[in-house]
């Protein structure tokens, strides 16, 4: 609970809100790392798409609510969490910041919301886990197509104590992303994204057996088993056999595959359509999301990802029946001044919502409906 007016943490002397970051990192990073990480896939109708639809509802607010104190934590797979947002699973950080996920995961901890750590991050799921103390630690898993590597991912992941599996289902192989493509960048090239592979030890016997291996041959290694595009609900509902970590399912857009996941017993789905980055011209998560939400009925732990800038929008996911968004770019864009770069984005979010909580009327986040949203078109 946080009083409104009390002085918080914003810092005036730094950008204002990730859009503003955004411009700066367009100017202090590599022009291909910037490209990397703004970018979408194809055209670019999906990313576009993704905030547009934000646009296309206004809010409708009561009056005369006392409004003297916001709640804006919610609980998440049992868990309490101080807002109701995520940090994304973003590979490959370290092309922002040298500190990478490290850095975020701190954040995320000084915040008190989960950090989704990507398989492709630069640091190990082990020392992930040792930067989040107070705050959920989720294990985002692209599926490997070597299933020993894969239950080897799975393992440490157990072993060293997450939270929750994030398994991304929208990436059997990568979106064509013609920015990189035109810049011949992948961010593998510069050394990031690799940490979890070269720490582990099914990867390392079966695939660097002298421990010999360039650095190039083990990029080569990774790219190889990477993606898996022929995983089917058939492996999901044998990993549902056999891990009792919570499973939750990142990259459904369609309703009927989110009820048949719900069937097959994982706690939870994200709708997404990857930030933009994978199918172009997939529908905008949140248009589907009511339609997804009305499939999988009221308590089912329902997530939207994909151009959530600011309070509002969060407020508008909440309504349309998301119990959390997760946001990607934003904080991305605040690494570029590591760890205080992120919490200041999350800071200046967690403001934006509490502010616009109470000119909505609203003193909890779960008494958000479709009655406080209004379809601008
Ligand atoms: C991503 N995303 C992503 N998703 C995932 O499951 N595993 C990953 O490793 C990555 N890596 C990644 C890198 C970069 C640079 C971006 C921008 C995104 C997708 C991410 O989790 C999320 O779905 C989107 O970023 C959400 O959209 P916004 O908030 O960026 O608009």
């Amino acid at each position: 609970m946080q009083q409104i007016n009390e002085v918080n943490d914003i810092d005036l002397s730094v950008p204002i809100n990730s859009e503003t970051y955004r411009e700066l990192a367009r100017e202090k990073i590599d022009k291909k790392a910037f490209g990397y990480i703004d970018s979408g896939s194809g055209s670019e109708w999906s990313l576009v798409e993704n905030i547009k639809q934000y646009h296309r509802y206004s809010l409708v607010p009561r009056v005369l609510r006392d409004v003297t104190a916001v709640d804006q934590s919610i609980t998440l797979l049992g868990r309490e969490i101080r807002a109701p947002y995520l940090l994304a699973p973003v590979g490959f950080q370290t092309i922002v910041h040298d500190d990478g996920e490290r850095a975020s995961a701190q954040a995320s901890n000084h915040a008190g919301i989960p950090f989704v750590q990507s398989t492709v991050s630069s640091y190990t799921i082990e020392e992930i886990r040792a930067a989040l103390p107070d705050a959920p630690h989720y294990f985002q898993l692209y599926w490997p197509s070597d299933v020993e590597v894969c239950d080897s991912l799975i393992k440490r992941a157990e072993a060293s104590g997450v939270d929750a599996l994030v398994i991304t289902v929208d990436t059997p192989l990568l979106g064509r992303r013609e920015v990189d493509l035109a810049h011949a960048y992948f961010p593998m090239e510069t050394g990031a994204g690799m940490a979890n592979f070269l720490s582990d030890p099914v990867f390392q016997a079966k695939y660097n057996p002298t421990g010999t291996l360039t650095e190039s041959a083990l990029k080569q290694a990774i790219q190889k088993i990477l993606f898996h595009p022929g995983l089917t609900f058939q492996a999901l509902k044998k990993l549902r056999d056999e891990t009792a970590l919570p499973i939750i399912i990142k990259g459904v857009l369609n309703k009927d595959d989110a009820k048949e996941l719900q069937a097959l017993g994982v706690d939870g789905i994200i709708v997404s359509n990857h930030g933009g980055r994978q199918l172009d011209s997939a529908v905008a998560p949140l248009d589907v999301l009511a339609d997804v939400r009305a499939a999988v009925g009221p308590s089912f732990p329902l997530l939207v990802d994909g151009g959530v800038r600011r309070g509002s929008d969060i407020i508008k996911a909440l309504a349309l029946g998301a119990d959390a968004v997760l946001i990607g770019r934003p904080y991305i864009y605040g690494l570029i001044d590591g760890e205080r770069g992120v919490r200041q984005v999350l800071s200046q979010l967690s403001s934006d919502l509490q502010t616009n909580l109470a000119l909505l009327g609203v003193t909890d986040v779960s008494q958000l409906d479709q009655s406080y949203i209004k379809n601008a078109e």
